[in-house]
């Protein structure tokens, strides 16, 4: 299992680190028999398996249950678990959020922004931190791309320099290349893209879009690798058709 120390000792080796979302005990088994770096236990579950309209749907009781169930599926597997939306309001409240995750067995949390006093805290109390800046689902008005005024992109920077002290990776979603490749340039810690362009030190994208589980559109930046939807329709209808028959 790669510790947070490993994975920042990545970006000086020049290593790529794969991320990839996976939610329950038996996608979390299919992450880690790959090989992957690092699974993350998305609050895009709120999407992906509870069919929600936002991530703000959701919170501790959720992330609490499937953090839980992709330990047991990836024992071997460093899992970053998100804090999900009001989890982090105040220092303590995070803490003790953040102490609840990794007692069901996460390796590292991680926080949208830089909520007042929080990255410090957690910091001071050795939690490891993921950070997440550019697009932030929980907060955002829209999925517009961020950082495209000279003003969002100092903002964004700003607070890339800011984690560097406090995180030991960070999540960009969203934003311009020469963004993604400023910022990683600029500060030590890696950085982790989701539509930051091809220069960060790593990639993760949400395995309902990179394994084509659903049929909808997926968001520009993201691939999809298989399709698992229609697999598993044409899977179903062998099945019906073999009742049918009687055999
Ligand atoms: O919840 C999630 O899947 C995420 C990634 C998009 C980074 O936060
Ligand atoms: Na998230």
């Amino acid at each position: 299992m790669l510790t947070p120390e490993d994975i920042k000792a990545k970006k000086s080796k020049h290593e790529m680190i794969s991320m990839i979302t996976a939610y329950d005990f038996a996608f979390a088994n299919i992450a880690e028999a790959a090989g992957i770096d690092q699974i993350l236990v998305g609050d895009s579950l709120a999407n992906t398996m509870l069919g929600y309209k936002s991530t703000r749907e959701i919170g501790m009781t959720e992330m609490l249950i499937f953090t839980a169930a992709v330990c047991r599926g990836a024992p071997n597997t460093h899992v970053v678990a998100d804090m999900p939306y009001l989890s982090d309001k105040d220092p303590q409240t995070a803490y003790d959020n953040a102490r609840r995750l990794m007692d069901v067995g996460a390796s590292s949390v991680k926080i949208e922004g830089t909520p007042a006093g929080v990255l410090e805290f957690l910091h001071e109390k050795g939690i490891p931190v993921c950070g997440h800046l550019g697009l932030l689902p929980q907060t955002a008005e829209n999925f517009k791309q961020k950082g495209r005024t000279e003003e969002e992109a100092r903002a964004i920077e700003e607070a890339a320099k800011f984690v560097e002290g406090l995180c030991f990776e960070t999540v960009l979603e969203h934003i311009p290349e020469e963004l993604g490749k400023k910022i990683t340039d600029e500060i030590s810690i890696p950085t982790i893209g989701i539509g930051g362009g091809k220069f960060t030190d790593g990639h993760v994208l949400v395995m309902h879009d990179a394994l084509g589980m659903h049929p909808n559109k997926i968001p520009p930046f993201a691939t999809k690798f298989v399709d698992m939807y229609s697999v598993g329709v044409q899977g179903v209808k062998k099945y019906i058709e073999s009742v049918k028959a009687r055999a």
